[in-house]
């Protein structure tokens, strides 16, 4: 097993889609096979958008759920929930006063806001919290709190890890060294996984199937994927269908072969096709699904894997704090 610490946080807003699943979520949970990995739902960073104690605790029970019932390996990673360690809200503290201002003007999703006000025709900090101009700060201490090498992290996230970096030099260059510097990593699928109408599948599009859909409706999902007009015997290019981009990350290598003959080879309709695709994403998601309503029923049980990796992670963290604490207040 490799000496380094993968860390990362999820956001609890809502389910996985199928996109992130291939994008984010898969790569995460085989990763956890080989490696120590810190892995948080951030419930603290969903505060700045919801402000609903029900909702973030259900969405937080559905990530923990899931990554469970997917198979993350929880002797080699650490699963617990942001706002259980204490640690977290007093070096978010601690790092404020080490980070300009200006840093977070220049923050992409801080500056997507702005930009939205001013062609609203609105006050440029209209619907800017506190929580969401310091979103980077608390983002940094998650990422320092738990000396992580590497973040694995969506192309979005990317310049939030950079800030983690920056923080993290201010804070060394006053105070001797005190935090490793992280590395982001971007997981090269991301952005890639076609959606039902063949474009990024996003929320944002409208265009996502859900991670664990019930049966019926990912049946449902899956044959309303939009196609081009080909009748079953003409020829077809595996690469430009979006019921075969997603094939692909479901199926063996050989299984994929053969799918893209079939393709090639003509006399295979679409509506054959997304039945096969139905079948092979069924397969693999059925088991997990399963595990993942048995866990939804039966909270206390995620509650408790979230208790054992809190005191796990809270050995860390207050490490760390101890040695911040003692470079800035003697
Ligand atoms: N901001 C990340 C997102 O929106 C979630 C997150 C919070 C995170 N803290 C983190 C990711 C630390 C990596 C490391 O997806």
């Amino acid at each position: 097993m490799s000496e380094k610490v993968v860390l990362t946080g999820i956001k609890p807003t809502g389910m996985p889609h199928l996109g992130n699943y291939i994008g984010a979520l898969k790569p995460l949970i085989e990763q956890s096979h080989t490696q120590k990995t810190f892995m948080f739902i951030a419930d603290l960073h969903a505060l700045n958008t919801i402000h609903d104690a029900k909702q973030i605790k259900q969405h937080t029970y559905e990530i923990a759920g899931m990554l469970v019932a997917l198979g993350l390996n929880l002797d080699n990673a650490v699963l617990f929930r942001q706002s259980d360690i204490d640690e977290i809200y007093k070096l978010n503290t601690f790092l404020m006063n080490v980070t300009p201002k200006g840093l977070m003007n220049r923050a992409h999703s801080y500056k997507a806001s702005v930009d939205r006000n001013v062609a609203n025709g609105l006050d440029v900090d209209a619907g800017v919290n506190m929580g969401l101009f310091t979103y980077p700060i608390l983002m940094s201490a998650d990422i320092l709190l738990y000396n992580a090498d590497i973040v694995p992290v969506g192309a979005d996230q990317k310049q939030h890890v950079e800030f983690a970096r920056d923080i993290a030099g201010y804070f060394n260059n006053i105070y001797g060294d005190t935090f490793k510097m992280p590395e982001p990593v971007i997981g090269e699928e991301t952005g890639l996984i076609p959606g039902l109408d063949g474009r990024k599948m996003s929320k944002s599009y409208d265009n996502t199937i859900a991670l664990f859909a019930p049966e019926k409706e990912l049946k449902k999902k899956i044959m309303r994927i939009i196609t081009d007009s080909k009748t079953p015997e003409e020829a077809k290019n595996p690469d430009e269908s979006t019921i075969f981009q997603l094939y692909k990350h479901f199926a063996t290598d050989a299984e994929i072969a053969e799918f893209a003959q079939m393709f090639r080879a003509g006399g295979m309709g679409y509506g054959t096709a997304k039945t096969i695709l139905f079948d092979k994403v069924n397969s693999v998601l059925a088991g997990p699904r399963a595990e993942y309503e048995r866990l939804m029923a039966n909270t206390d049980e995620i509650e408790k894997i979230l208790a054992d990796g809190a005191c796990k992670a809270r050995v860390v963290a207050q490490e760390t704090l101890g040695r911040v604490k003692r470079a800035m207040l003697g």
